[in-house]
């Protein structure tokens, strides 16, 4: 069977369940590609921390020629985060010819046009499933599912720390810090939580969802955008007295002239759907014409849920470099998206 050789960026919580993904479930993949799948090279930052949690045969390098330069290797996922030097790494895959599969929405929400011409250019896909609520397929979905019909809206809890954080401090009554500590044990949290807290990764996952929904590129600088780094144990029990549950909310909708997106907490009332999601797990909410509501459930954090949307992707690209269709990326799903006049 022809091989398929991929390689990794980053060897963090997502990339270990990736190389742990490929390795034990690559007989269900070869079985829907034709393709035999395997991960050949991995570049991190520090070798010897990570030698040994690799099978034997593959690299563990700090060299990013490794992959690069390497003509065998035709598919890279990148997970290591942050813009930079991540948008330069995608960058330099892209134009050696490389498929990119990321799970970046710091970068794909600040850079993901520039960076899809870039695909486009050389041929090659660029898909970041994973980027958006984890192990939820809402990218896909969007642009399969609603391909005919016209959202109207996009909400939900698009960010696992804070809800994990929400949901301790409501459940269990833990602090605030208690709770975020943890959160960051089980490797749900950025490795500089600031993001998490303070909704602007929430925030990034909006402006991709919107570009998704909407085919509008919304601007950060446009977005309200708060976090729940201000709210204390005694806002959680009032709340809840009161029959509210507190969630961090990400709501974008069109409007007349454009889109409007927000990011913030929400007293949301405990007989509402998006009350009863708890812990780490997310749910977005799409608001379709002729649909009406629609929710996606499940895990938005966490390696192995986040690393299945990853290895989806890969099995698309394995897809379209079996049939030839690379240089589409998502657009191979829904050639209109980026195009839909937000006011239809
Ligand atoms: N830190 C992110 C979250 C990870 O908590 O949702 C998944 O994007």
């Amino acid at each position: 069977m022809d091989e398929i050789k991929i390689g990794l960026v980053g060897l963090g919580t997502v990339g270990s369940s990736v190389l742990k993904m490929i390795t034990e479930n690559s007989h269900k993949v070869q079985n829907i590609t034709g393709r035999n799948l395997s991960i050949k090279t991995v570049v991190v930052r520090n070798v010897a921390k990570h030698q040994q949690e690799v099978p034997e045969g593959v690299t563990v390098t700090d060299d990013l020629t490794a992959i690069v330069d390497d003509p065998e290797i035709k598919i890279v996922v990148e997970v290591m985060g942050g813009v930079h030097p991540a948008k330069e790494i995608i960058t330099s895959l892209l134009k050696a010819k490389k498929h990119v599969v990321t799970a970046n929405k710091d970068l794909i929400a600040s850079a993901g046009e520039e960076l899809a011409v870039i695909a486009k250019q050389n041929h090659c896909d660029l898909m970041y499933e994973a980027s958006v609520a984890g192990g939820i397929p809402i990218l896909r979905t969007i642009v399969t599912s609603f391909a005919a019909d016209y959202i109207t809206e996009v909400k939900g809890i698009v960010n696992g720390t804070t809800n994990f954080i929400l949901t301790q401090m409501q459940r269990k009554h833990w602090s605030y810090d208690q709770a975020l500590m943890k959160a960051q044990e089980l490797g749900f949290a950025e490795s500089d939580p600031t993001n998490d807290v303070e909704g602007i990764d929430a925030a990034y996952k909006m402006v991709i969802l919107s570009q998704f929904s909407y085919g509008t590129h919304i601007k950060m600088s446009n977005m309200s955008v708060e976090g729940i780094s201000t709210i204390q144990q005694e806002d959680v029990q009032q709340a809840d007295a009161f029959g509210y549950t507190i969630k961090l909310l990400g709501i974008s909708r069109r409007i007349d002239d454009g889109v409007f997106a927000e990011v913030g907490p929400v007293l949301v009332p405990q007989d509402h759907p998006l009350a009863t999601i708890n812990n780490e797990n997310n749910a977005v909410m799409v608001t379709g014409k002729a649909v009406g509501e629609t929710l996606f459930y499940g895990p938005g954090a966490g390696g192995l849920p986040t690393a299945n949307s990853v290895l989806s992707d890969i099995v698309s690209v394995t897809k379209n470099i079996v049939l030839g269709t690379t240089g589409n990326g998502f657009n191979n799903y829904q050639s209109q998206v980026g195009k839909v006049d937000p006011k239809n």
